[in-house]
């Protein structure tokens, strides 16, 4: 906890990322991921070969673009970065481990960028005609990654926000659709990371809830699935633990083959 709040204090975040949690998540989800290293590995793995899998299926390799990259478990940078000529790394907040992980390759730039533009105006309204403006600011990508990205998109501004939508509202689907609608239409391969499902377990392993926070939207079957226990015992109240199934999705680009 305290190694926690020191990283928070000495974070290289910009005041917006702060105020709506950015920082804080991405330094939670750090400590998480070293608590729980052994846990998340075949999770990573899984992220790592869907990546290598998008990237077979680009016929040219000259710019790479990582939405929501954060702090980079999921994404194989090395691989990357020898691959292609250009890397570019969005995210509301880098931490410094990202920054670490980012540096030395001339080829890899980050970019902090809120993909809702809820930094230029808190109109929640605005927030779904914003996730293509990064566009503008990249060239033509070859391939756009969104790794574990879409689900949070809606979380933050929806707790700092009196819209009084919950997490399941329109506006949530109407920027998670956006979300889709800009790796759908391209330019570039589109690889899609995201959990389909969630599942909660008490203290004896018996299942207590379950939602799926994607069925609203109109998705193709995924390339692979894989579970993520993100969450095992010990790590929430009570003694429960929470597993996601998480989907890696091919959108736009090149006709997709048969799943893997
Ligand atoms: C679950 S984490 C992704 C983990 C990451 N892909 C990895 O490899 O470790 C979700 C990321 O999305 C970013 N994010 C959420 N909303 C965003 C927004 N509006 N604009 C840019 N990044 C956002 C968060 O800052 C966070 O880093």
């Amino acid at each position: 906890m305290l190694r926690e709040a020191i990283g928070l204090w000495f974070a290289p975040a910009s005041r917006h990322a702060r105020r709506l949690g950015y920082a804080a998540e991405a330094i939670a989800i750090e400590a998480r991921q070293r608590r729980c290293r052994k846990q998340w590995a075949p999770h990573i793995e899984q992220c790592h070969q869907s990546v290598r899998a998008a990237v077979a299926r680009c016929a040219k390799r000259d710019l790479v673009v990582v939405l929501g990259s954060g702090p980079l478990f999921d994404i194989p940078l090395a691989g990357l970065a020898d691959g292609f000529s250009q890397v570019v790394l969005v995210d509301i907040f880098h931490s410094r481990a990202a920054r670490r992980r980012a540096g030395g390759r001339p080829n890899l730039s980050l970019l902090e960028h809120d993909l809702l533009g809820l930094d230029r105006s808190d109109d929640l309204g605005q927030a779904a005609a914003n996730l293509s403006v990064w566009r503008g600011l990249l060239g033509q990508p070859d391939l756009v990654i969104s790794a574990n990205l879409l689900t949070q998109l809606p979380l933050l501004p929806l707790d700092a926000s009196t819209h009084g939508e919950d997490r399941h509202g329109s506006w949530a689907d109407a920027v998670m659709r956006a979300h889709l609608a800009d790796l759908a239409s391209g330019p570039g391969v589109g690889c899609l990371i995201s959990e389909w499902r969630r599942r909660w377990y008490d203290r004896t392993g018996a299942e207590i809830d379950r939602e799926r926070p994607i069925d609203r939207l109109d998705l193709p079957a995924p390339q692979r699935s894989w579970n993520w226990t993100i969450a095992p015992p010990g790590e929430l109240p009570r003694g429960e633990s929470l597993i996601l199934d998480v989907g890696a999705y091919h959108l736009g680009g090149p006709l997709s083959p048969a799943a893997e």
